[in-house]
Formats: structure tokens, sequence, C-alpha cells
């Protein structure tokens, strides 16, 4: 089965947020006090994230990515990961962490079959990391990295959100940690939606002049939404993801499910489908329906957003 969309784009990637709760709280992400949880019943289950997953497959994904809030604080997300790893061995399956937990649960999430990691660290700095998690300690995430390498997994992706003023600074420093780390570092541009509408205004900025740096000096690859540098000698590489001043819409082969169970053929589009309560050839349908219904693009830089969301509950 091949999951196509109303253009003919082929649906590959299922992005599976399993909870909206974190353990941090980046300024762009979560508003300052948390969100209030939600009752159990509200969040789908284990067995029915492991469900939409399998159903998912059947139609022909190949990648899943777990994200949250922040996953690894997520009840049951090691026996989730086992689930997904159980339904195939071709399903590349990754999840999206800020690194936090990694410490102890590097190692279990490798045994449960987890293949990939990216983690979202924005700043090297300890001062500006606090600044941009409001309650995080840089050294945590940083030992998170090394516990995941030790671990075996390999192909790290490190998300960077670039913000004005704040981690400005320190990027030629960032892609400088490149030379001995064999991680992807990815500077990402703040997009207008949630929590991060307010601090657009003031804080975007276009990784345009990275790009300059980088092009002058490395050759270009794609890997999938991002452009990926790698300098001379560097063990690493640099990848740069730029949804505001190039989208990548025309190739995206994504579909999203919320924590509480509605799919999102379009992270900026305000179109749920409800999946919850969905079983067998229903859920198919819906997911097939989700597909078809994916807009072309976003129009993020000429109308904003159509999202009511926040990221936390989306997982970007
Ligand atoms: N703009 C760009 N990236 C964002 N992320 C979260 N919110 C935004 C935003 N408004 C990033 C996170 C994470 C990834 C899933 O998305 O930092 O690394
Ligand atoms: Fe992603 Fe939406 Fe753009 Fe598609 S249209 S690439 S889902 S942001």
């Amino acid at each position: 089965m091949n999951l196509t969309d109303h253009y003919g784009r082929s649906i590959k990637y299922l992005r599976l947020s399993v909870t909206d709760l974190c353990n941090l709280r980046c300024i762009y992400c979560m508003p300052e006090n948390g969100v209030s949880k939600r009752s159990h019943s509200e969040i789908l289950s284990i067995e029915e994230l492991t469900e939409i997953a399998r159903a998912s497959y059947a139609l022909g994904i190949r990648k899943i990515r777990l994200t949250g809030g922040e996953p690894l604080v997520r009840r049951g997300i090691l026996t989730l990961c086992r689930n997904i790893r159980s339904i195939a061995d071709d399903i590349e399956l990754s999840l999206t962490t800020n690194g936090i937990l990694l410490n102890e649960m590097a190692q279990p999430l490798k045994e449960a079959g987890v293949d990939r990691l990216n983690i979202s660290l924005d700043s090297f700095n300890a001062a500006t990391y606090k600044t941009i998690t409001r309650v995080g300690d840089l050294s945590n995430a940083l030992s998170g990295i090394k516990a995941a390498q030790n671990a075996g997994f390999d192909n790290i992706k490190i998300n960077i959100v670039l913000l004005d003023g704040f981690n400005s600074g320190e990027i030629y420093d960032i892609i400088r940690f490149t030379k001995d780390h064999a991680v992807q570092l990815r500077f990402i541009e703040l997009m207008p939606l949630g929590e991060a509408k307010a601090l657009y205004q003031e804080r975007f900025q276009t990784i345009a002049e990275i790009e300059e740096y980088l092009r002058q000096n490395a050759r270009m690859t794609v890997d999938g939404v991002a452009r990926v540098y790698r300098l001379p000698a560097h063990k690493g590489s640099v990848g740069l993801i730029s949804p505001m001043s190039r989208d990548f819409c025309p190739t995206c082969d994504k579909i999203r499910v919320t924590c509480d169970g509605r799919l999102k053929p379009c992270l900026h589009s305000d179109e749920e489908i409800d999946l919850r309560d969905l079983h067998g050839e229903d859920l198919k349908a819906a997911i097939i329906r989700g597909a078809h219904h994916k807009p072309f693009r976003h129009h993020l830089p000429s109308g904003g957003t159509d999202t009511n969301r926040d990221m936390n509950e989306i997982g970007g």
C-alpha cells in the first residue's frame, strides 16, 4: 500500500506525539508555568499508539518518530518502542528528546529497538541554555548526548532553534563543535506558532548568513528537510532547516498525530481528524483521508499559521 496525498506526494513518515508534558519549559514551546496535566483518558494509551503505528505501517509508513512534549517523561515509552519495533524490522524508529533523561534511558531505548535520536539543545552556553529552557541544566543534556553515544546511537542529530540575541552569538562556536564530534548539528528557523508567535517578532533570525559561510567552505548534500554541509576534516556536519525563508513543503512526506489522538495532515493547518476509538479498517480509512487532505504548503511568511495548538501538543 502506498499512502499518497491529493498532490501525489507519497506519505512515508509519521510523527507520533506521546505526551504534551515536558521536564523543560523552552520559551518558544511551553508556557512558563507548564501545561495542566490532562486526565489519563484524554491521552492516547500505549495500546492506542501501537495500533495507530501498526495501521500506518500497513498503509506504507516506514518512518516513525516519537515526539512530545518530552517523550521520555511518558510512562510506558519503552513498551511503546518495543511494540513498534515488533511490527516490522523495516520501520526506521526514531525519537526527538531534550536529552535530559538519556543518562538513564539511552541504553534501554537502544535495547527497545530505537534506531536514531534527535536531541533538542539550543545553546552550548550554560547561562543561555537556562534562559531558553527556563529550568534546564546544560550539563545534564550534554551528558545525555554522551550516554546516547555510549549506548551505540550514531547519526545523532542536535536541533538548535535560532534565536536572535540568545544563541546567535555562538553560531560559529557551535559549528566548530562538529570538528571533533560525529553529530549533525541542525540550525532551525523559528516558526511563529503557539508560544513562539510573540517571540518571533523579536527573536527570528534567518539561516541565510550561516548558509553563506558554509557554502563557501563546504559541499552541500540534502538529508530530508535539511541542507547539510560538512567542513573539511570535521567528524560531524551542519544541517540547515529553513521553514521560513525556503520552505520544503513540496516534498513533505509527513503526517502527525497529536497526543490526544488527532491526525494533523500539516503542522500549520487547523484541520484535524479524530482517530480516537477507531479500529481496524475504520482507523486505516481515517488515516488515508487525513493524508489526502494534506495542504500543498503552509503560508507562514505571508499569512501565519492556522493552527491554534502549541508545539508541545504537536511535537514539531
Ligand atoms: N520553530 C521552530 N522549531 C521549533 N521547535 C519547537 N518549536 C519550534 C518553533 N516554533 C523544534 C524543537 C525541536 C523540534 C521538534 O522542533 O526545538 O527540536
Ligand atoms: Fe510541513 Fe506543513 Fe510545510 Fe508540509 S505544509 S512541509 S507539513 S509545514
